[in-house]
Parts: C-alpha cells; sequence; structure tokens
C-alpha cells in the first residue's frame, strides 16, 4: 500500500508536468484527487491495510493528498498567468495608436463671410433686415425706379416664377438682387410713424438668382449683402466712411479705396467701390487684372423716387445704399479662384475653411 500510495504520487506528479491548459488541468485533478479518483480508490483499499499500519499509512495518504493538492494549485495559478497572459496578448489594445478623430463640421464659406460682414455692420449700428426670396416684378424693378422697360434689365436676365397674367407689376420672379427689400424694410419702418419716419441703418443678406450662363465669374445664384441707411442729412461722406471702415476691417487697416462714378436706376449719383489689391499691395497681378484694383460693391444716394416709393419724403430725408456679393468678397479674401466652388459641395474646397 506505501509503495502503491509513493507510485501513484510520483505518477501524479509526472502527469501534472504535462498539463498544459485548464481543461487539462481539470481532467489530472478528477483522474487522481477526484471522488472517483485514483487516491480515493486506493483508500478504498485501507481495510486491507493491517490495523497496526493503518495510522501511518493513513497519514501518508493524507500527506500524498496535500501534496497532490498543493502541486495543483501551484500548477493551476501557472495555468491561469499562462492563459491570461496569451489572452492579453491576443487581444492587445494598441493604447498609442493615434485615435481618429471625428469629421468636424465646418461653416460654408459664405456662411462664414456673411456672419462676418454681418459682425462688422453690427458693431455700425446696422440692424439683419430679411426679405423674400421670391419677389414681384414690382418690387424688384419698378419700385427700384426701374420701368418695365428699362435697359438695367438687360443685366439682370430673371427667373421667372408666375407671368402674373396681363398684370406686369404682379409677375412673380426670384429677386435678382437684394435691393427689392429696400422698398419693403423703408416701408415698414415708415409705418410705424407716417409724419414722422424713423432713421433706418440696415443690412440686408441673401440669395440672388440670375438666369445667367455660368462661369469661374458667374453663377445662378448668390449671395448679396445690401446695405441702407436712410435720416436726416445723411450724406455721401457718410456713405464713403462706412465703406472705408468696412473694408479695412474686412481687408486690413492698410486698405486704399477708390470710388469710381457709377450708375444704377436706384441710386443718384451712384458709384462702385474699388478697393487696392490685397495681393499684390497696388501693383499688378493675375488676381486684380494687372490693374491694381479689385471691384467690390456698387453704391449711391437712394434715388428720391425710391425713397418716395419706401413712405419717406425725399425733401426731408436722404440715404445711402451699397451691394456687394460675399462669395466675391470671400473669393479675394481666400483667394479662391472659381465661383463654382461654393455650390458643388465638394468637401476638398469645404473642408479648407
Ligand atoms: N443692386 C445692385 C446690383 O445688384 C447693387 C447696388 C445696391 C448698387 C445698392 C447700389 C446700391 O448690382
Amino acid at each position: 500500500m506505501r509503495a502503491e500510495l509513493e507510485t501513484l504520487k510520483s505518477e501524479a506528479l509526472q502527469a501534472l508536468e504535462h498539463v498544459q491548459n485548464s481543461k487539462q488541468l481539470a481532467e489530472w485533478r478528477s483522474r487522481f484527487l477526484g471522488k472517483r479518483g485514483a487516491l480515493t480508490q486506493l483508500m478504498r483499499r485501507m481495510g486491507q491495510v493491517p490495523p497496526e499500519e493503518r495510522p501511518a499509512v493513513g497519514r501518508l495518504a493524507n500527506e500524498i493528498k496535500q501534496a497532490l493538492e498543493a502541486a495543483y494549485a501551484e500548477r493551476a495559478e501557472a495555468i491561469r498567468r499562462a492563459e491570461l497572459e496569451e489572452t492579453l496578448q491576443r487581444d492587445a489594445v494598441d493604447v498609442t495608436l493615434p485615435g481618429r478623430p471625428p469629421a468636424m463640421g465646418r461653416l460654408h464659406p459664405s456662411t462664414r463671410t456673411l456672419r462676418e460682414i454681418e459682425r462688422i455692420f453690427a458693431d455700425l449700428g446696422f440692424q439683419v433686415y430679411r426679405a423674400r426670396d421670391v419677389e414681384l416684378d414690382e418690387y424688384n424693378f419698378q419700385l427700384l425706379n426701374i420701368p418695365p422697360h428699362h435697359p438695367a434689365r438687360d443685366m439682370q436676365d430673371t427667373f421667372y416664377v408666375d407671368d402674373g397674367g396681363d398684370s406686369e407689376s404682379r409677375t412673380v420672379l426670384l429677386r435678382t438682387h437684394t435691393s427689392p427689400g429696400q422698398i419693403h424694410a423703408m416701408r415698414e419702418f415708415a409705418a410705424m410713424n407716417p409724419d414722422d419716419p424713423p432713421p433706418v441703418r440696415i443690412i440686408l443678406p441673401g440669395m440672388c438668382y440670375r438666369h445667367e450662363q455660368i462661369t469661374a465669374r458667374s453663377e445662378i445664384q448668390f449671395h448679396q449683402v445690401e446695405g441702407l441707411a436712410v435720416g436726416r442729412r445723411i450724406t455721401m461722406a457718410d456713405l464713403k466712411g462706412t465703406i472705408e471702415y468696412f473694408v479695412r476691417r474686412m481687408f486690413g487697416p492698410e486698405r486704399q479705396l477708390r470710388f469710381r462714378a457709377s450708375h444704377f436706376p436706384f441710386t443718384e449719383p451712384s458709384a462702385e467701390v474699388d478697393m487696392d489689391c490685397m495681393l499684390c499691395q497696388g501693383k499688378g497681378c493675375r488676381v486684380c487684372k494687372y490693374t491694381g484694383w479689385l471691384e467690390i460693391m456698387g453704391c449711391g444716394m437712394v434715388h428720391p423716387n425710391v425713397l418716395r416709393n419706401g413712405g419717406y419724403d425725399p425733401e426731408r430725408y436722404t440715404g445711402f445704399a451699397f451691394g456687394m456679393g460675399p462669395e466675391r468678397i470671400a473669393m479675394l479674401k481666400y483667394g479662391i479662384e472659381d465661383i463654382r466652388y461654393f455650390w458643388q459641395n465638394d468637401l476638398r474646397f469645404l473642408e479648407q475653411f
């Protein structure tokens, strides 16, 4: 019996050395230490041992059991570690790998530019006034001193929505400029106090539409920002000062301006504003077409007929107006060479802003 116990012990310990994983470990345990394991089987035969030897054999059996339990525990721990190590290796996460940044939303360059323009004029006390995109011929043209057959209409080929039956005034169209908003705004302001209308100081940003050939320089839709100031004793000096302030904040304090006589039916006198080219500092380059100057907006003193149409008596009130294209402003500011980029939704372009 002693010899058998010793043999069992060495057999078990030897077998344990070959145990590689928890499955084999469990097998080993039931084989040697389980309820029907080899040791239990041996112990069952204790009755065959002469009584005087039983205590010693029993002690030996217990020692062997403890030794095997201890060896088992040690092996189990080693296997647990090895298996943990293996899982860690296999499922390793490289924490030093740079993460994937979420794609960041951006404002469209037109929106950015519009907001910048609005900010600058807000600092001068101009309110934002929103007018409609779909207009009547009456507002888009007639009330702005552009009669039905005025040649100025040729410049603004129009998208018509409805021919208005036999009334030219009722013809519905997409506005070709933001200037009809001048009439809506003045009428709304004048209605507050028709005998003594309040002063107006607003900008009107919005989309405009022209039925034109799309080229690098012209789109069928584009934004404009209209400006309008009406009050007593407003002069062309106010217009010049306002525009100069705007341009120097938008393009830098060193910018020089030139007011060139021009014509718009709704302003008198009218001018176009040129700014010295900020790319070549007026020396002449491709962007300014070697003139040193960039045209940035149209402007003028509000025509008496337009004031009257807005409910302001031209004998008592004067005003100035201007209109600029934020896409053009953005093109100059960011060196964008083709206006078609704005509505093509090409992320390679949009992501640069
Ligand atoms: N409405 C003119 C245009 O579309 C711009 C302008 C606005 C000119 C206000 C003078 C005054 O070209």
